[in-house]
């Protein structure tokens, strides 16, 4: 460790402990039993050593992994370490592994703890006008160097630095307010992410998506100021565009970029955080780029359909029947569940036109879904075992969980209309999340290899990161370990 780097920080875990302190203690001229006192490598417990003379770097940070060291955990970690400190660690850092006992995983550990450094430098203020905290570590010649026997960390610095980049710019557009986050501002990022990483995006305005049909779209935004957008982007690795055996991925996302309810409005304590309305959207736009950053073997379709719901003379009231892409008619019971109206359309539009071997959609969708699971989970249905298993699996892993619940046939009923094919709410408090699922099913056209996040509670989340619920990069994630999984 002769280069400059001047701050270190040490990963432990509980099971390596003994060992790394023995270790730590012989280099710092530090009595071990004071650094077993001091430090029980509980996961994100820091003990900042200062060293004087060699060797040349002056600080060291013990970091605690806990008993268990996960990708979440090991993320989390870091993360909450380089948040804690970020205004004071200088520009050139290192971690070092080396004390540790090498993980069976190493790739794993360091993606994980370089992955929590990036996102623990996200700034939130993304309003403020007051100064912004310096952080050294974000500087253009800022380097991290990672100590360890594992021979491609370099490769897993790039795919980091792709995958990191895009969870900061979703957090701003979830975090973002509904003012300058639009259906517009969704749709340029997406040409704009396209551009940049060569993904196609083709984008209907208001008169295109009248053309098109795509009537339970503009049935919610009849009530806007804004025009709607609908967004199609599409994915073929470099070099393998015409290959007939890449598997086809549909991905839908809820693209509301604010929810007052329309008519039937929210209460006041409910809505500030309705600028997050386009959580599912930001998922799918994350992982449209991701993909292609990292030129998975895949071919990818991505669909937002975009709009605000909006309170107006124009507005759709309760009881209106609307109809919608795929023909269906929908008697429109609450204005408040206008999600499941423009997903009907970004469902049947992807099924009807690229009709996807897996078709995946993720929507901030029901407060139902919230009070079954909390915070802990995003709400899975689907009736594909595969993919509900392969889902599942890839969120455990990355820490952005899934967890099955029921789309049984009976719930059907709650939903039916006498007027119209189907209507829009059951008008009953329970199994809000469940019949919300089974309203989208009708529109996948019975989809063999369809499943439904319901990601309401994890969009945002109550962290030490800020002072009022903010966002996670929730789905990208979990989306490109899904995707990873079947392209292997
Ligand atoms: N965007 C909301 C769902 C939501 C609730 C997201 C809480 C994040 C946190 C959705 O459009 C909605 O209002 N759903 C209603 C549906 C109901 C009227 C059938 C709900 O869950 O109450
Ligand atoms: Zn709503
Ligand atoms: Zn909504």
């Amino acid at each position: 460790m002769q280069d400059e780097t001047q701050a270190v920080i040490v990963p432990i875990s509980q099971e390596n402990r003994e060992a790394c302190l023995t270790e730590i203690a012989r280099i710092t001229n530090i009595e071990v039993e004071v650094l077993q006192n001091d430090f029980k490598a509980n996961a994100k417990e820091i003990l900042p050593l200062y060293l004087t003379g060699e060797p040349t770097f002056k600080r060291l940070y013990l970091l605690g992994l806990g008993e268990k060291p996960t990708f979440p955990i090991i993320l989390n970690a870091f993360q909450s370490f380089t948040h804690r400190y970020k205004s004071k660690l200088p520009k050139n850092i290192g971690i070092s592994f080396k004390y540790n006992n090498e993980s069976e995983d190493p790739a794993m550990t360091i993606e994980a703890a370089l992955n929590g450094i990036k996102l623990g430098t996200y700034n939130i203020g993304l309003y403020r006008t007051d100064e912004k905290k310096e952080c050294a570590i974000t500087d253009e010649d800022a380097s991290i160097t990672v100590y360890s026997d594992y021979e491609e960390v370099s490769k897993i610095g790039d795919r980091v630095e792709a995958i990191a980049d895009t969870q900061l710019e979703i957090m701003d557009l979830v975090n973002g307010d509904s003012n300058n986050i639009s259906a517009e501002y969704l749709a340029n990022w997406a040409v704009e992410s396209g551009r940049k990483y060569g993904f196609e995006v083709t984008v209907f305005d208001k008169a295109q998506c009248q053309t098109v049909g795509l009537h339970a779209l503009l049935a919610v935004n009849q009530g806007s100021e804004l025009p709607p957008r609908f967004i199609i982007m599409e994915y073929k690795p470099k070099g393998l565009e015409g290959e007939g055996n890449l598997k086809k991925v549909g991905l839908v996302g809820k693209g509301i970029t604010y929810d007052t309810g329309g008519l039937s409005i929210k209460n006041s304590q409910s809505m500030p955080y309705m600028k997050s309305d386009m959580g599912g959207a930001s998922a799918v736009l994350g992982a449209m780029e991701v993909a292609a950053k990292l030129q998975l073997p895949i071919h990818l379709i991505g669909i937002v359909p975009s709009t605000d719901n909006c309170v107006d003379a124009k507005a759709i009231k309760p009881g209106d029947v609307i109809s919608s892409y795929s023909g269906k008619t929908i008697e429109v019971m609450d204005t408040d569940a206008e999600g499941r109206l423009v997903l009907a359309d970004g469902l049947a539009y992807m099924q009807e036109n690229y009709s996807p071997d897996v078709m995946i959609d993720l929507a901030t969708l029901t407060g139902s879904s919230v009070r079954a699971l909390g915070y802990e989970a995003g709400a899975m249905f689907s009736h594909n075992d595969e993919l509900a298993n392969a889902l599942t699996k890839a969120g455990e892993k990355v820490g952005e969980r899934v967890w099955r619940m029921p789309l049984w046939d009976s719930y059907k009923k709650m939903l039916k209309s006498d007027i119209a094919d189907i209507k829009n709410f059951s008008e009953k408090p329970i199994a809000g999340a469940i019949t919300a699922a089974k309203f989208l099913e009708i529109f996948t056209n019975g989809h063999a290899a369809w499943a439904h996040l319901d990601i309401a509670g994890v969009i945002i989340q109550h962290s030490e990161f800020s002072s009022q619920r903010s966002a996670t990069a929730y789905g990208v994630r979990l989306l490109l370990g899904y995707l990873e999984s079947v392209c292997k």
